[in-house]
């Protein structure tokens, strides 16, 4: 009997129609060199998962997922604590470059009993990465029955991911994939991420300001860039506002924020063992700072890090005069393992006073037309910056639209070249 219903359920869920991904938007960027960027998507839990399993759905450290979102790191058996259902949480992945589009090159995933590609797309990676997608990156795997997959294939996940070169306005930023839930609203979105409506316009190449469920958009938030040496295994470190990050063999972490975009790096909590940490010639450590006033202001010495360079961490004393003594580094507010969802998790509608308008000033409120759509990057935004789609109709859409366009253009210097 309930072998029956299992196996009803099973034909149930092989004929039902996939889930309508049909019109979903999502940003793409291409790219051309090989270098990996930072940057993160944005998750909803299908249902309680430990740390360690959420992050290896995404094949990063739990150290540096917990760091991400402020989670403090300090307490015993962290990895294991169990996060609840329906939790949102901000996942570094490093970016690559893939046939010419950034998207996650290292992620895998070990399918279970009774995966579909469906289930795989929309419960464990919450609608981040559609059934096709997950089929196209796995040209050896045997997924010609997508509702019958043997156990333990791995199967490489594409995630979607834009970096645009770390930069928003010309300000450090890292890119979030998010993917549109049905309630969101994209000024509801800028004013929960610090943005603003025509910034994410632009980002996206939307021409209107209309979002669907299902839509993946990319979310610049506010970071903090490190200037790290070239030759260092963390080149290119960039932080989000609010958030920390793990490096050096998880010996250092750095954060940003909340009232200022210099990066601070301090020595980390856990107990592995690490190279010195201490500034040669001097008793200072990393992320030590002594301000001494002196006649022309504020004599500060401090103790940076520098980079991890052949297993050992880089540190650089620095002595310098500001015109005044700063006051004491503020930290990202760390909070405990969540056990619960906050009490306004449904309506993550934000106060008015942070609700982000759009400044005049912004050098990006012009809202691209359709024809930006294609991949003419925003005037001071990001470059490459390019609308794509997740699916092969709308995408035609673009391409028939694009020698209309141009013949339309054509069509227009004729008219203007021709003597009257
Ligand atoms: C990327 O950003 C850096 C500064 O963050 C800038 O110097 C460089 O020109 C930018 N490159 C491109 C291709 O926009
Ligand atoms: C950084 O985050 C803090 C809250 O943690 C917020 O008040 C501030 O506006 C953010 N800054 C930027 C530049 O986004
Ligand atoms: C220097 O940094 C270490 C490690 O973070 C810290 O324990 C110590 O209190 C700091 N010393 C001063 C003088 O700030
Ligand atoms: C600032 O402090 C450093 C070390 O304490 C010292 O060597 C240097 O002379 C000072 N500079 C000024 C302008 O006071
Ligand atoms: C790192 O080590 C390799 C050999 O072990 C050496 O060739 C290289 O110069 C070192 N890099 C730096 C920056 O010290």
């Amino acid at each position: 009997m309930q072998l029956a219903a299992a196996a009803l359920l099973l034909l149930l869920t092989s004929i039902s129609p996939s889930p309508p991904l049909a019109a979903a938007k999502s940003t793409i960027e291409p790219c051309s060199n090989s270098a990996t960027c930072p940057a993160l998507v944005g998750y909803t839990l299908y249902t309680d998962l430990k740390v360690s399993e959420v992050a290896s759905l995404f094949s990063v450290d739990p150290i540096s997922l917990l760091l991400a979102n402020s989670i403090d790191i300090s307490l015993p058996d962290v990895e294991n604590h169990i996060l609840p259902s329906q939790l949102f949480l901000k996942v570094p992945v490093a970016c690559a470059c893939v046939d010419g589009i950034r998207k996650s090159a290292a992620v895998t995933y070990k399918t279970r009993p009774a995966d579909t590609l469906a289930s795989i797309s929309a419960a464990v990676y919450a609608g981040i990465v559609s059934p096709d997608q997950i089929r196209d990156a796995n040209p050896n795997a045997d997924l010609s029955d997508p509702s019958v997959i043997a156990v333990g294939t791995p199967l490489a996940v594409p995630l979607p991911c834009t970096c645009f070169n770390n930069s928003d306005n010309n300000l450090p930023a890292v890119y979030m994939s998010y993917v549109v839930k049905d309630v969101d609203t994209l000024s509801g979105i800028a004013a929960r991420y610090v943005t603003t409506v025509s910034d994410l316009m632009n980002v996206n190449a939307l021409s209107t300001a209309e979002i669907k469920d299902g839509d993946i958009l990319a979310i610049p938030l506010s970071a903090c860039a490190s200037n790290l040496p070239k030759y260092s295994s963390d080149y290119g470190l960039v932080v989000p506002n609010g958030s920390y990050a793990i490096t050096a063999g998880h010996c250092v972490q750095c954060s940003c924020g909340p009232g200022s975009r210099t990066l601070y790096c301090q020595p980390a909590p856990l107990a592995v063992s690490c190279s010195s940490m201490q500034c040669r010639y001097s008793n200072l450590m990393i992320g030590n700072i002594t301000a001494q006033p002196s006649s022309g202001g504020c004599n500060l010495t401090s103790c940076s890090y520098n980079g991890f360079v052949n297993g050992s961490i880089g540190s650089t004393l620095s002595t310098y005069l500001q015109p005044r003594c700063p006051g004491p580094q503020q930290f990202p507010t760390l909070i405990a393992p969540p056990t619960s969802l906050p009490d306004s998790y449904f309506a993550p509608a934000p106060s008015p006073s942070e609700a982000g308008g759009i400044p005049s000033t912004n050098p990006k409120s012009v809202v691209p037309s359709t024809g930006v759509a294609f991949g003419l990057p925003p005037a001071g935004g990001p470059a490459g910056s390019a609308s794509g789609t997740s699916n092969a109709r709308s995408l035609m859409d673009r391409v028939t639209a694009f020698p209309v366009a141009l013949v339309l253009g054509l069509v227009a210097e004729f008219v203007l070249s021709t003597p009257l």
